[in-house]
């Protein structure tokens, strides 16, 4: 068996096991999407490091900038739950196995942090390093803005009782040619691209072909594997007027039509072989709900005359005409449906001074997940339950990739200050704002990689 649990000698600790328990709520109720859209191109050219290990084994190291060889062990169906046509992931469902309670508790020590319920993080070499990874945003580029820890980029998700395999770049390139992927959503989508970008760019170099105005909705080429990636913005999935800066200022409400999707990725969706949807925390924003041309209540609208429905009312919505729409479509796309992400503020919010300095995952029952992302979690699964009744006849594939609770563990995997450059070079003690949101590169959303790695090979899709 492959547990993931590879021996890391010192420093030697005791196996942390702990029931997961209802401890810590954030209340997270507004956000803030530090929408960032000016990338910047490093000109560093990419220096091949030497990789430490034989292949077949993870190593453990916690700090040297090593690179895996790319391999083929690819654990072709060692974690597998396989259903025809509609299919859920639910990481935390594999096979008990008790190995990893009864794992020798020396050889384990910080290693691992198993959880009873879901599995366990462990460290692993990273795929890419800043220095071969030229496609990392700035506000994501933790090491390059000076963060001083390095942990965070080597804790890699692994499922209860079974060893995810990692991101295999080569075999996913094979497997997409002539093919063509997209991330529809907000700006965790597009965190989420280029994460994929990072772990393809070992294999080959994408060449961007189309960016919108405000590098949201961007299109690159694998010209070697004729594969195209995409990221459509569409931060709510329907139709939405929205009147707000780049810096998140906004000069009136926002409009959203509840039954209306966003056509900027329904038009698409015909083209694509793979989409990676995903609704999020924008739907906590003020604003007008309409349905059937009228304004029908709202969210958070004071003095408005209007009833207020709630987030959870016209995420429900939302969810609902996205699921119908998928297993309505006649295209046998296979269509991932990304959770909820959760965020990890703590001391206040994104506008009041919230941060998040920890350097660890957190433990079993050191975390619950908030009210907020509780609500949204819950909708998604509903929704999603109730489409795969009648999608399944259909012959639709749709799954769900459910990376809210194992991103829940990773406060540690955030840019924090780190969003900008240096933010401490000039006063140790300057107060900067923080991103508890988005994901460093390398970091968690790496894992959500190894998910989607794991449902295209091992659900069946290639047979
Ligand atoms: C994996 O699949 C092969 C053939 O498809 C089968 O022989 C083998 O038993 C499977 N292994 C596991 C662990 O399920
Ligand atoms: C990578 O991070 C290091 C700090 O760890 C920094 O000095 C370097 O400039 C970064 N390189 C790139 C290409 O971002
Ligand atoms: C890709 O498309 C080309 C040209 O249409 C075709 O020759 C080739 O067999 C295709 N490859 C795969 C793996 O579908
Ligand atoms: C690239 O893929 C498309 C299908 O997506 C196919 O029509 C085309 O022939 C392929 N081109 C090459 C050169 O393989």
């Amino acid at each position: 068996m492959r547990s993931g649990l590879n021996p890391f000698s010192p420093p030697k600790h005791n196996n942390v096991i702990i029931k997961f328990a209802v401890s810590f709520l954030l209340a997270g109720l507004a956000f803030h999407f530090l929408i960032s859209d000016s990338f910047r191109f490093s000109s560093v050219v990419e220096t091949p490091v030497p990789a430490n290990e034989e292949a077949g084994t993870e190593a453990l190291v916690a700090s040297l900038p090593v690179e895996v060889p790319l391999s083929n062990d690819f654990a072709a169906n060692e974690s597998q739950i396989s259903q025809p046509g509609i299919q859920i992931f639910f990481p935390f469902l594999f096979l008990h196995m008790p190995e990893y309670e009864s794992k020798n508790p020396d050889e384990g020590s910080e290693s691992a942090i198993c959880l009873l319920e879901i599995g366990c993080l462990t460290l692993r070499d990273r795929f890419y390093t800043n220095q071969s990874c030229l496609e990392i945003e700035r506000h994501q580029n933790c090491m390059k803005n000076g963060r001083p820890d390095s942990g965070y980029l080597h804790w890699r998700w692994s499922p209860r009782g079974c060893n995810l395999p990692r991101f295999n770049p080569k075999k996913f390139l094979r497997l997409m040619r002539n093919k063509s992927w997209a991330f529809i959503g907000d700006s965790i989508s597009r965190n989420h691209v280029q994460s994929m970008l990072c772990i393809l760019s070992r294999v080959e170099r994408a060449v961007e072909v189309y960016h919108d105005e405000e590098y949201r909705s961007r299109i690159w080429r694998y010209p070697s594997h004729n594969f195209t990636l995409s990221v459509i913005w569409t931060p709510f999935l329907v139709k939405a007027d929205i009147f707000e800066d780049m810096n998140g200022v906004s000069s009136s409400e926002i409009q959203l039509h509840l039954d209306k999707l966003d056509k900027k990725w329904t038009d698409q969706y015909r083209n694509l072989d793979y989409a990676v949807i995903a609704g999020g925390k924008w739907f906590l924003k003020t604003a007008i709900y309409h349905e059937n041309n009228e304004a029908t209540g709202c969210h958070n609208c004071p003095g408005k005359n209007l009833i207020e429905l709630g987030f959870g009312y016209a995420y429900r919505k939302a969810m609902h005409l996205v699921f119908n729409f998928i297993t309505n479509s006649g295209h046998k796309a296979h269509a991932f449906f990304r959770t909820t992400t959760p965020d990890h503020f703590e001391n206040g919010e994104w506008f009041s001074g919230g941060t998040c300095n920890r350097k660890v995952p957190f433990k079993e029952g050191e975390i619950n997940m908030n009210e907020v992302d509780t609500i949204m979690h819950n909708i998604e699964l509903e929704e999603f339950k109730k489409a795969t009744a009648s999608g399944s006849e259909k012959g639709v594939i749709l799954k769900l990739l459910d990376t809210t609770q194992l991103s829940l563990l990773r406060p540690d995997g955030h840019p924090g200050p780190y969003r900008q450059f240096q933010p401490f070079a000039e006063d140790k003690n300057a107060r900067v704002q923080n991103d508890c949101l988005h994901w460093c590169f390398p970091g968690p959303i790496d894992s959500w990689n190894d998910l989607v790695m794991e449902m295209i090979v091992n659900d069946g899709i290639y047979q």
